[in-house]
Formats: structure tokens, C-alpha cells, sequence
């Protein structure tokens, strides 16, 4: 009787553990894990992870037709200061930088042999937070507004949210020259852009790609340790 009862507690607590790898292995879980929560490092080695903010479902804003999007894709400086809902700018991220298709871990955007280099950064009135697009979540590196920072141009100041785009050199090890991966960061991050102008093309936002953004400051400020900031794009409703 003893030898049976032991059996099974050895099967359920094997069950049980088999389980909880299965879901750490799923890559598109929408949970977010409690021990990423307050003061933890993230991935991209910035600075500490003070909060968390899980995003809607990246659904709203889509339903242009690609050719209406590409009719309409546009530069756009004036931008107000309203506020954009968070299911926008749910979607603004995944246009940007989001996995399409979870088995694999693929993005929405193609990467020089598939380094996917980017880390992808919100800045809003409340702080600056990284995007983790498997788990459809933000998680805030610094606290505060430092929209303004990013650079001297004015539309940055105004836009509710700004998107950075930064180049993990971490990632690029592939490429043993600085200049070939300063070539495909560059070359891969036109596509982000890109997914973020026919987004904003689609949901009748305002953007401008700026590559005349604060760099070093934006390095020293965000911790970015083998990176660079590549371009910004201010977003929000235009006038
Ligand atoms: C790589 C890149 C960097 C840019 N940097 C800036 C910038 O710093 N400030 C700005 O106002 N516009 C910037 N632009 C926007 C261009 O000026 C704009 O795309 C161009 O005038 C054509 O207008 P369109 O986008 O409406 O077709 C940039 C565009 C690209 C592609």
C-alpha cells in the first residue's frame, strides 16, 4: 500500500513538472511571470525593470487595405499632444516588431541571417519601457518623461509616445566587422520603420522617421551597453 502511494505521488510530481516546463516553453504566453516584476535586469542588459504593463491584443488600427496604406503613407511633423489608447499602441508595436508566427519565433520583420537585433523602446509621459513582444508586454527600464530627450526637434515633445529602434551589437556577433553590422542594422531597421509608417498610414496617425536623434545621450540615459539608437519615430494624432 505504502509502495503504491509513493508510486503515484513520484507520477504527480513528475505530471507537474513536465507541465511547468511546457509553459515555460511557450513562447507566445501572454501571462506575465510575477518574478519579472520590480527590480529585476531584462534581457537587453539596460537598466532595472521597475514595471510592468501588459498591452492589449494588437488588433485595433488594421483595417486598412495594404494599397490604401501605401496611398497614404506620409511624413507627418505636426503632431498633438493628445493621448493615443493603449490598444493603438499595442498594435503601433507589433506593426514595428511583433512575432507573426510564434513556433518559430519570427517577426514581422525580416533580419540580416535572422539575428533580430533590435530592442524596441516606448517612451511616454510616464517613463521609458522595453517592448517584449512574446509576451505582448512593456516593461518600464526608467521612470518618467524623457520624451523630449530623444532629440531637439519639436514634434517629439508633442507626440504622446515616441518609438525608438536600438541595435543590440550583443546579437550581431555573426558579423565579425563593426562595418558590416553597422551596414545590416541599418539596412534591417528600414524595415521597422517602414511597418511603422504603414501602420500609422493605416490608422490615421502621424509619424516622422528622424534619424537626427540625441544618440549618446539616448545610450548613457537608456544603459545601452553594445548597442546603438538608430532612428525614433514620434506617433500620434495629426492636426
Ligand atoms: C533614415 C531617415 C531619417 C530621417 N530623419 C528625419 C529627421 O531627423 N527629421 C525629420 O523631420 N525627418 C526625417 N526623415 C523624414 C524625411 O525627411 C522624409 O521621409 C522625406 O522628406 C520624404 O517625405 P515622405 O516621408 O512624406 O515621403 C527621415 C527619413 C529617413 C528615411
Amino acid at each position: 500500500m505504502k509502495k503504491v502511494f509513493v508510486l503515484v505521488l513520484v507520477i504527480t510530481l513528475l505530471a507537474g513538472g513536465l507541465q511547468a516546463q511546457k509553459r515555460g516553453n511557450n513562447k507566445g504566453s501572454r501571462s506575465v511571470p510575477s518574478s519579472m516584476v520590480n527590480g529585476k535586469s531584462d534581457e537587453a542588459g539596460a537598466l532595472s525593470i521597475k514595471d510592468i504593463r501588459q498591452l492589449p491584443p494588437p488588433v485595433a488600427g488594421m483595417e486598412s487595405t495594404l494599397k490604401a496604406a501605401l496611398e497614404q503613407r506620409r511624413t507627418i511633423r505636426t503632431i498633438r499632444e493628445e493621448e493615443m489608447p493603449i490598444d493603438l499602441v499595442s498594435s503601433l508595436l507589433w506593426s514595428a516588431y511583433g512575432i507573426n508566427r510564434e513556433e518559430q519565433n519570427l517577426r514581422v520583420v525580416p533580419s540580416a541571417v535572422n539575428v533580430q537585433e533590435f530592442d524596441i523602446y516606448l517612451f511616454d509621459r510616464q517613463g521609458i519601457y522595453l517592448y517584449d513582444a512574446q509576451k505582448n508586454i512593456l516593461k518600464m527600464v526608467l521612470e518618467g518623461d524623457h520624451r523630449a530627450e530623444i532629440s531637439g526637434q519639436k514634434h517629439f515633445a508633442q507626440a504622446p509616445v515616441s518609438v525608438v529602434i536600438v541595435a543590440n551589437y550583443d546579437r550581431m556577433t555573426v558579423f565579425k566587422d563593426e562595418s558590416v553590422r553597422d551596414f545590416y542594422a541599418a539596412v534591417d531597421c528600414g524595415y521597422v520603420s517602414q511597418n511603422i509608417y504603414l501602420f500609422c498610414a493605416s490608422a490615421k496617425l502621424a509619424t516622422v522617421a528622424c534619424g537626427a536623434i540625441n544618440r549618446d545621450e539616448l545610450t548613457k540615459m537608456m544603459g545601452i551597453k553594445n548597442g546603438k539608437p538608430m532612428l525614433a519615430h514620434p506617433v500620434g494624432f495629426g492636426e
